[in-house]
């Protein structure tokens, strides 16, 4: 394949460019007038983003691409050798656990031994993937005094980083004055305020700050599973807690609590304090368990071999495209196990197999409302449908 001709100086090179977290980070840094080089190994994603299209949903992304595209700002490059070229490199690659629920932390750190003899002692290596603790020190032991590292996570809510990225604070640590400096230096460039932790701070803010949102679903999902037991509208519990009273403000709406952050993180945090994380765990199994409990609610009033059954909504969570370790899937695997014909429809997530929401509609006798995407507020449910819909989003004709 014939490669673009890259710069000989760039000023970052964002490798993982192409995902989610690096290329929203990469536009708005070309935005800023840097020259960045976008590094990936997805060619499908580098092809799309040479031309000014945004390969998944990122509200206000796709004109300012265009416009660093056209401008030469921001390349694409598939070759990882660009990295030798840049002042700053940004690692933004996967961190996933394994099937185990453990950090695959040797995949990560035999990533860095490869780009090893691109590097060298003046750049600034900066960790923008989520890591177990631990792993920028290992990394520094690992590139011999190539590099000066820094770790500046990413808190930003999937689909809305050209918004957030301007208004968070960055988090920024880093093993040397240098690394901290310039990190500083260059994130100032985009973020609101830059607040400088110690490495150990910044990787236990990063975790903790995922293990806190996923544990609060967690007891929202609770309170809503014992307020149905109860026979008793959890919607309006959570409102009469909520009305004029400051203290319960936080308490979040029932619903899946899922993607591919927040229970992964969680259970990073749990395989870095020697699985003795036990609120960890107890989220994972009340928010995995909610999908089993609106099965077995469903299984006391139908035979689910004789039911059809529609899932409306297929990623994450609302209002964006992405599937990854969603629970409708989940959902529909334990529904299907009973014998119950499953519909999906989504409206941002394409796949040839699923239905619009109007022929899941029509062809299902019971429609669980598993995302709150704002296409489906106000939708109309037919009297003779039964709905399960935890945010209340849809509306009975
Ligand atoms: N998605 C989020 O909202 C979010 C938020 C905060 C932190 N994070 C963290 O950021 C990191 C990346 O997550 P993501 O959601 O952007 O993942 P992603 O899968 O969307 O993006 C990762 C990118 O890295 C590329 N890649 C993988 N191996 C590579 C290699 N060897 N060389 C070059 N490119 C390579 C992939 O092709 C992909 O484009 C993870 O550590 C994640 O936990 C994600």
């Amino acid at each position: 394949m014939m490669e673009d001709k890259i710069d000989d100086k760039l000023d970052v090179v964002i490798v993982g460019g192409l995902g989610h977290v690096g290329l929203p980070l990469g536009i708005a840094f070309a935005d800023k007038g840097l020259k960045v080089c976008l590094c990936d190994i997805d060619k499908k994603n580098a092809d799309l983003v040479k031309k000014g299209v945004m390969p998944f949903i990122e509200y206000g992304a796709e004109p300012i691409l265009k416009k660093v595209i056209k401008n030469g700002k921001l390349t694409v490059s598939l070759d990882i050798s660009a990295i030798s070229k840049a002042q700053y490199v940004v690692i933004a690659i996967g961190t996933p656990v394994d099937e185990y629920l453990n950090p695959k932390t040797r995949q990560f750190l035999e990533f860095f031994d490869d780009i090893k003899k691109y590097l060298n002692e003046d750049q600034i290596i900066i960790i923008r993937s989520t890591v177990y603790p631990h792993t920028c020190q290992q990394i520094l032991n690992l590139l011999n005094g190539k590099g000066q590292i820094s770790y500046c996570p990413e808190r930003i809510v999937q689909g809305y980083a050209i918004k957030e990225l301007k208004e968070l604070p960055q988090i920024v640590a880093g093993l040397s004055d240098k690394a901290v400096e310039e990190a500083s230096k260059l994130f100032s460039m985009v973020s609101l305020k830059i607040i400088r932790t110690s490495m150990g701070e910044a990787e236990l803010v990063k975790l903790f700050s995922n293990a806190w949102r996923y544990i609060q679903f967690a007891v929202a999902n609770q309170f809503y599973m014992i307020s149905h037991n109860f026979g008793v509208d959890y919607d309006k519990v959570r409102n009469a807690m909520r009305e004029g009273y400051e203290r319960a403000h936080s308490l979040p709406s029932a619903g899946f609590a899922a993607g591919p952050c927040l229970l992964k993180d969680t259970m990073q945090l749990s395989a870095f304090n020697i699985n003795n994380f036990l609120l960890g765990h107890a989220a994972m199994m009340i928010n995995e368990g909610l999908p089993n409990f609106i099965v077995e609610d469903l299984r006391k009033k139908h035979d689910l071999s004789k039911t059809k059954i529609g899932i409306l909504g297929m990623t994450f969570k609302a209002d964006i495209d992405d599937i990854r370790d969603s629970l409708s899937f989940k959902l529909g695997k334990i529904l299907r196990f009973y014998g119950a014909k499953i519909f999906y429809s989504d409206e941002y997530a394409k796949n040839p197999d699923f239905v619009s929401k109007e022929e899941l509609i029509t062809n299902s006798d019971v429609i669980i409302v598993a995302v709150p995407h704002s296409a489906y507020k106000g939708l109309v449910i037919p009297q003779d449908k039964e709905v399960i819909d935890l945010w209340k989003v849809t509306k009975k004709e």
